[in-house]
């Protein structure tokens, strides 16, 4: 047993303690954003934030978020309402499978909040641990730049490539 908040709503579920996160997410709460990859913290399909920090679900006791605020994608916006960063890879249609963009939005979720005049550069070291076997990098680049730029109140999104 265990009690969780999930996008700011508590809720105590059976798991024991070393249940990874993600099999709560998905199996008890039926918050099905975040994806089973790997399993072994290498691909970053299953990431969420843990107050403020991308972290990989899929190797996270639920015992360690025990009364820390998790975000998972379906706590940025709702489809009548989109956040920036969801409105952002929806303009830039970065999605092809869709498979590894929970876990991409929810890291340049996280490191938006930490940093909105974001670089580049420091987009695309902070997705590193993320794999899109599609191959969509490009637009996802693009899309979190639109955002960046969004919520910095400029105009004209700018591109980081040709289209892909
Ligand atoms: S499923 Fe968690 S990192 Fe791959
Ligand atoms: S869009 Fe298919 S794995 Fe990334």
């Amino acid at each position: 047993m265990a009690t969780v908040t999930i996008n700011g709503t508590p809720h105590t579920v059976e798991a024991a303690p070393d249940t990874p996160l993600l099999y709560v997410l998905r199996n008890e709460l039926k918050l099905n954003a975040a994806k089973f990859g790997c399993g072994l913290g290498q691909c970053g399909a299953c990431t969420v934030i843990v107050e403020g920090e991308a972290i990989f679900s899929c190797i996270t006791p639920v015992e360690l978020v025990e009364g820390r605020a998790v975000t998972t994608l379906e706590g940025l916006g709702t489809r009548e309402k989109p956040s920036a960063l969801q409105q952002a890879f929806i303009d830039e249609q970065a999605a092809q499978c869709g498979y590894c963009i929970p876990g991409m939005m929810m890291r340049a979720q996280a490191l938006l909040q930490r940093n909105p005049q974001v670089s580049d550069r420091q987009i695309r070291e902070e997705l590193e641990p993320h794999l899109c076997r599609c191959g969509t990098h490009m637009r996802i680049l693009r899309a979190i730049r639109r955002a960046a730029n969004h919520l910095a109140g400029q105009a004209n999104p700018v591109g980081t490539g040709g289209r892909s």
